[in-house]
């Protein structure tokens, strides 16, 4: 799109393509998040979306999508890109910052539907980010943040050099949880960076909306 020239960007991973979706690969997108993100009872994420009956969570993707898009602004935005393995989408990676171009600092969000996990595709997704905020916007610092139970997240962020930055009790449904945040800074990025190769394509179009 002429004037949203974000639909143009596209991370390419060995295995993955991670760009915006069209409205008909949103409700796809939708549907894999219907079927299921966590396994029953686990609480992944400070928003309970993933543990919504499944309607409401398929919703709340699009929504979601359709709220970042209008939401934009240069001083804060959440780019949510849609992750396809060939022809089917798997999953969603997220990366957003508040105040960019003066601190340099981003965040990144992922989820993938239960039949795709555990394949190294979450690695792969985390690295498309990485290579988008640190090589792509020239970001010097990404933060994550994982459950202390949620060993997959945390793994992925352990294999590419985070280093803890804190730990926050946040409620979600009456109940405390411990979200850990773990940082990355340039240097740690690019001593892992060679651990997934990453192209990046159609960012000099849409450059300006980011910093
Ligand atoms: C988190 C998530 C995106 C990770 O993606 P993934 O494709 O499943 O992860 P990968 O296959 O790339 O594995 C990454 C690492 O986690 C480890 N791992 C994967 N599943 C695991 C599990 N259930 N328990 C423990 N470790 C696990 C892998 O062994 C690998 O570790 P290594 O790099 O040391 O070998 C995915 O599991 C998911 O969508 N989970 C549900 C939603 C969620 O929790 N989102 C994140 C909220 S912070």
């Amino acid at each position: 799109m002429r004037h949203w020239p974000i639909t143009g960007l596209e991370l390419t991973t060995p295995d993955l393509i991670l760009r915006l979706p069209t409205d008909t690969e949103l409700d796809a997108l939708a549907q894999v998040a219907a079927e299921g993100v966590v396994p029953d009872g686990a609480v992944y994420f400070p928003q309970p979306w993933a543990s919504a009956p499944p309607p409401e969570r398929a919703r709340n993707v699009v929504q979601n999508h359709w709220w970042a898009r209008g939401d934009w602004t240069h001083d804060s935005w959440r780019l949510l890109l849609a992750v396809f393995h060939g022809e089917q989408v798997i999953g969603q990676q997220n990366l957003s910052a508040r105040h960019f171009a003066t601190t340099g600092e981003a965040r990144t969000g992922f989820w993938l539907g239960s039949r795709f996990q555990g394949q190294g595709y979450g690695t792969q997704m985390r690295a498309a980010a990485l290579a988008l905020a640190f090589d792509g916007l020239g970001a010097t610092r990404v933060t994550s943040t994982a459950f202390a139970d949620n060993a997959a997240s945390r793994a992925v962020s352990r294999r590419f050099g985070y280093q803890p930055n804190g730990v926050h009790r946040v409620a979600v449904d009456g109940c405390p949880f411990d979200e850990h945040e773990e940082v990355i800074e340039t240097a740690d990025w690019r001593a892992h960076s060679h651990l997934v190769t990453v192209e990046i394509s159609g960012l000099p179009a849409c450059i300006t909306y980011f910093r």
